[in-house]
């Protein structure tokens, strides 16, 4: 199948998955991309204000489960990640990326001094440090697509889950008192050949309402 096809047939077959088979796991080789497909992926100034908690833990899946909505995706996947973002960005952090720009391409800080001031003037000092929490999470979701994409190519279901509680989710998974705060989650693994919605037709508005070219 040409790549065109690859990805028009992937975008297809996904869908939000409701029910998974519990008994079907994501291979290491497939989960290894699929952790791949959140480090790859792109964030303003490249700050990575996120970490992702895959929740393995049977006892911990089930505390989440009422915490989200009773949602039957949370225990029945086979990896369940959890997107949690910064709720500030301080100025540390900014020096710890800068410092890890410039070993990774073998820079003098020094010469990044002025890309740090302009984050700084903008996130820290400037009207976004108002809205920052939400900046993060907005990052955020742009892991969560990528993910969900390189699953489906790979023929690995998913979910993305927003029903869910986050200040429950950060008691749970001792998130409290730390830097980061849940903003919401992806389910991935196999669906159930009982997911009534896997036969359903995708709902989009067509194309002229939704596409706009301006010449
Ligand atoms: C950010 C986000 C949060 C979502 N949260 C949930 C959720 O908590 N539970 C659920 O079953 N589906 C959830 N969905 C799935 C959407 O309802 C679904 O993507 C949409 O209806 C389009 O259908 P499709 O993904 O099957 O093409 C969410 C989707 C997105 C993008």
């Amino acid at each position: 199948m040409s790549i065109e096809n690859q990805i028009i047939e992937a975008l297809e077959w996904r869908y939000a998955v409701k029910k998974f088979d519990p008994t079907k796991k994501i291979k290491q080789e497939h989960w290894k991309i699929l952790e791949e497909s959140l480090l790859l992926s792109p964030s303003s100034y490249g700050l990575q204000p996120w970490k992702f908690l895959v929740v393995q833990n049977v006892a911990l899946r089930k505390q989440l489960t009422p915490a989200s909505w009773n949602q039957t995706q949370v225990e029945d996947c086979s990896h369940y990640v959890v997107l949690a973002t910064l709720k500030t960005i301080t100025e540390d952090y900014i020096g710890s990326f800068i410092q890890s720009t410039a070993e990774t391409r073998h820079m003098d800080v020094a010469s990044l001094m002025g890309y740090q001031k302009m984050i700084i003037g903008d996130l820290v000092q400037g009207p976004r440090s108002k809205v920052i929490e939400h900046w993060a999470q907005k990052q955020s979701y742009i892991a969560m697509g990528n993910i969900m994409h390189s699953a489906a190519l790979l023929k690995i279901d998913s979910c993305p889950m927003e029903g869910i509680d986050p200040k429950a989710y950060d008691k749970i998974l001792g998130l409290e008192n730390t830097p980061y705060a849940s903003a919401a989650a992806v389910a991935l693994g196999y669906r159930s050949s009982e997911d009534k919605y896997q036969l359903a037709k995708k709902v989009r508005f067509p194309k002229d309402q939704i596409i706009k070219v301006l010449m």
